[in-house]
């Protein structure tokens, strides 16, 4: 049974979504989960990008001990150099370089001739090996390419000493049969091939990311990349929970086997999705509310005789929890720590104490506190939110016969600002008097979101709000029983992140 690689570019790649960009922080505590899934690689960046990916692919690489890193490189000397320095420190290390290889990328992105591709191909590679042994070119638009000028590019790349060789799906445009048909045709025309590891990246523009992938695979693909909930660029990458669960559970179908320790998966989904501010669409495979309930009378009939009537893999084997723990007002801390473990966190013990106190808090207003309102404790964006200004006190009046105004007191190096301002109901009344308090570059809400972390009246309501300051955006976030107060915490937590 072959062993097959599991590449997650969740934090290159998923990076690239729009609106997913992601903190030191936050990236560092995915590739910590990336790892806890047993990963084989992680791409943790593009380095040259900017400071900012740089320095989070060298916290990687500290952190991270377990998986190989991978660092991304345009084929040229300083993406190279960049991605080289930004992997000193790991213990494993991969540089990832790419070239386009179909005519409408040479011709209209690159304007190279196909030799000129040929030769930057031989000469980056070469460049690349001269830092590590661990190299992989990927030819980009691979499957808009003409195959045997894909054949020549790979070929070029393994004389070169590339080690691993991948076929991107750069625009989701290929089809099941034809990713095997590419495969057949270059294990048959690379000289070399058998020696290096073949890759596929797909993504999903035409909804085919995870079947392509599973197609290659059966085609002799030993590699996969991918991103967990199938994050990406535009309409994303092929999503790694669909990727692995479909050969655990079809393994005898694949003949494969992976290195994922699968009950790492719903807990890397829900941190994925926490992290980035992102519902998880309900009817997703694999870790969707639904992908375990059963509705009808008749499946609840069959799963209750047999599970398998109707259920192909178990929930615990994602490691969905099922025996569901309440917690209350006199819940311990060790109980909270134990149950954010086996929920898949891991928080220092500065988090936790920090946590902790607004558990508590929490337990004055809602009796029963359930794992999403732990997760939503959890999420490092709100645990972690150490702005230079919070949230005193504030007092909002509106209705439907008054213009809505808003007081707004907020704490900033133990002086209190206060302020009042009026709109276009309480909370554009209270955005207009916090943006009077701080002083944010110009900016506009880009967006404003509110959903209620679990069921009944008093559910903690969470709002995640974006907003963009030039080509940046960021992303705060509010916790609160009180909606209000929740939108208050949101915006003043994501000018914080753009102070
Ligand atoms: O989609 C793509 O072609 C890529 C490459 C950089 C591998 O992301
Ligand atoms: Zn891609």
């Amino acid at each position: 049974m072959r062993t097959i690689k599991i590449f997650d570019t969740t934090l290159r790649d998923g990076e690239q979504a729009p609106s997913c960009s992601m903190h030191l922080n936050e990236k560092i505590e995915i590739a910590l989960a990336l790892e806890r899934l047993r990963v084989d690689v992680i791409e943790a960046g593009f380095a040259i990008a900017s400071q900012g990916d740089f320095e989070s692919i060298q916290k990687i690489c500290e952190v991270v001990k377990n998986s190989t890193i991978c660092s991304l490189a345009r084929a040229v000397p300083k993406d190279i150099d960049a991605a080289y320095e930004s992997l000193r420190k790991a213990k494993s290390a991969r540089i990832h370089t790419f070239l386009a290889t179909s005519p409408i990328h040479m011709q209209y992105k690159l304007k190279m001739t196909p030799e000129k591709v040929l030769e930057t191909i031989d000469a980056m590679v070469r460049y690349a090996k001269k830092y590590l042994p661990d190299v992989e070119y990927s030819a980009e638009d691979a499957m808009r390419s003409d195959k045997e000028f894909l054949a020549r590019a790979l070929e070029t790349a393994i004389a070169a000493g590339a080690t691993t060789v991948n076929v991107p799906d750069t625009v989701g445009y290929a089809t099941p049969m034809e990713m095997v048909e590419m495969l057949n045709y270059l294990q048959n025309n690379v000289r070399g091939i058998e020696n290096v590891t073949l890759s596929v990246h797909c993504h999903d523009d035409l909804g085919l990311a995870v079947a392509n992938s599973l197609a290659a695979l059966s085609a002799g693909a030993g590699q996969i990349e991918c991103t967990i909930n199938g994050l990406g660029e535009r309409a994303g990458n092929a999503a790694l929970e669909e990727i692995v669960m479909g050969i655990h559970t079809r393994k005898n179908y694949y003949n494969c086997k992976t290195n994922i320790d699968s009950t790492q998966i719903y807990p890397s989904s829900r941190l994925v999705y926490n992290l980035l501010g992102l519902p998880a669409p309900i009817n997703k495979a694999i870790v969707g509310a639904n992908a375990f309930s059963h509705e009808a009378g008749i499946h609840q009939h069959g799963v209750l005789a047999n599970r398998e009537t109707y259920e192909i893999m178990t929930p615990q084997s994602i490691g969905l929890l099922e025996n569901k723990m309440v917690f209350g007002k006199h819940s311990g801390r060790h109980a909270i720590e134990q149950r954010l473990t086996e929920l898949g966190y891991a928080l220092s013990k500065e988090d936790i104490d920090k946590l902790f106190e607004r558990f508590k808090k929490l337990t004055d207003k809602k009796k029963i506190i359930n794992d999403h309102d732990l997760e939503a404790l959890a999420n490092r964006s709100v645990v972690g939110a150490s702005g230079a200004f919070t949230l005193d006190r504030f007092t909002v009046n509106c209705g439907n016969y008054v213009t809505s105004s808003a007081i707004i007191r907020l704490k900033h190096e133990d002086k209190l600002l206060e302020e009042v301002a009026i709109g276009d109901g309480p909370i554009d009344a209270a955005y207009n008097a916090i943006d009077k308090l701080m002083p944010a570059p110009e900016h506009i809400l880009e967006d404003y979101t509110i959903f209620s972390v679990t069921e009944g009246n008093d559910a903690l309501g969470e709002v995640i709000v974006k907003i963009r300051c030039g080509d940046k955006s960021v992303i705060g976030r509010g916790l609160s029983t009180d909606i209000i107060e929740a939108s208050i915490i949101a915006y003043v937590n994501g000018l914080n992140r753009l102070l």
